[in-house]
């Protein structure tokens, strides 16, 4: 039996046909899979058969400008609908397929189509990194999750789509108490951010973490991460409101660059409290602003390299300019995947 769109199908896996399909409402659905589950010994269960074909996905066949209107066909443009996009197929026998309820749309997304990003990706594919979604179907070893089940991840692409295929160990449940939407933008920016002050700078609650762009995604999440981990969190950003709510977070010190030097900005608050110097930066935006936050470094100090949104990429001369030793520490997607940030 293998289900898809509150359709029930009984499959004959030999002759590959359907016996019979019928509409059921949610609840029987259900009731049907747990009772396949229940009187079948996990090894047994059926494979479940894609009987949806065909799915609608935002592709990417060509690099470009994705702010340009999204078409439907037209071959210029760098992103388009497929309305008929062939549905991945179940892999590892430890695979699940997820049904996309929401994906977060992130400033890497836009590099990717742009063909900015650090990584070169083969074309056409399907862009998209963190969402949140409902099992839609799983192979026969996976024993974390079930059909129904909320869950959310990170992929390195492919979630603007109606479904996506994970291994279940890419998968975190998601309490149903949660805000949903809010599950499917937190794992990338929440795993970078821990990836890189908790594995790479391994920052404590005596050190000063400087963090640069924190009205963005991931500078948002470091600053929380930051507070959670006890450090003394400064925070760099724009405008008067932004500078409001991130106080109302708790942030020790925030910098007004609309308004402020952030140099002696910084130097004062690090006075005022007796600290000598910043000992993680975390540093999303470079060009002019790393360079400016190189003279509050400590001597030893972990620079923690994530992006440039500035659109200036930062060169290592940068770094050499700077008369501190510091440790500078590049963070990328991949690392988020293979370290098990979340
Ligand atoms: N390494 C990784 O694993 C990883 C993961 C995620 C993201 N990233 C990278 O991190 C960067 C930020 O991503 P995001 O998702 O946080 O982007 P985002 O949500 O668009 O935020 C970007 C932030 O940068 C600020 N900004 C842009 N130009 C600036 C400048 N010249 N001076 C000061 N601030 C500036 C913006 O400030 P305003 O609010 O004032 O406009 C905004 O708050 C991107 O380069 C992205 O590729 C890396």
């Amino acid at each position: 039996m293998s289900l898809c769109s509150g359709t029930v199908y009984i499959f004959n896996y030999q002759s590959q046909s359907t016996i019979k399909s019928f509409e059921v409402s949610d609840l029987p659905v259900r009731l049907a899979m747990w009772e396949c589950r229940r009187r079948s010994p996990a090894q047994n269960l059926p494979e479940p058969h894609p009987r949806l074909t065909t799915i609608e996905a935002l592709v990417c066949r060509k690099l470009g400008d994705p702010t340009q209107p999204i078409s439907d066909g037209d071959a210029e443009k760098a992103i388009i609908v497929e309305k008929n996009h062939p549905i991945l197929e179940l892999g590892s026998p430890t695979s699940v397929r997820v049904k996309v309820k929401a994906t977060s749309l992130n400033y890497t997304n836009y590099l990717q189509i742009l063909g900015k990003y650090q990584e070169k990706l083969p074309l056409p594919f399907i862009p998209g990194s963190d969402y949140f979604g409902t099992v839609d179907a799983v192979r026969l070893a996976v024993s974390k999750f079930k059909f129904d089940d909320l869950v959310c991840s990170v992929a390195a692409l492919g979630s603007f789509t109606q479904f996506i295929v994970a291994d279940q160990e890419e998968l975190f449940g998601v309490p149903e108490m949660c805000d949903l939407v809010a599950a499917g933008a937190l794992p990338f920016a929440f795993g970078t951010s821990h990836v890189a002050l908790v594995h790479r700078a391994n920052l404590s609650s005596s050190q000063v973490l400087l963090v640069l762009g924190t009205a963005g995604g991931v500078g948002l999440a470091a600053i929380q991460i930051g507070k959670v981990v006890g450090a003394i969190v400064i925070a760099v950003v724009r405008g008067a409101e932004k500078v409001k709510y991130l106080k109302q977070l708790g942030v020790d010190h925030v910098v007004d660059l609309s308004s402020e030097n952030v140099i002696l900005s910084v130097k004062d608050f690090l006075k005022s409290r007796k600290l000598k110097g910043v000992d993680v930066l975390y540093d999303p935006i470079g060009g002019k602003l790393t360079k400016e936050a190189m003279k509050v470094m400590s001597w030893g100090a972990n620079i923690l390299v994530i992006g440039f949104a500035s659109g200036e990429v930062q060169t290592s001369c940068c770094y050499a300019l700077s008369p501190l030793c510091v440790r500078r520490r590049r963070v990328g997607i991949k690392d988020l995947m293979r370290e098990k940030a979340l």
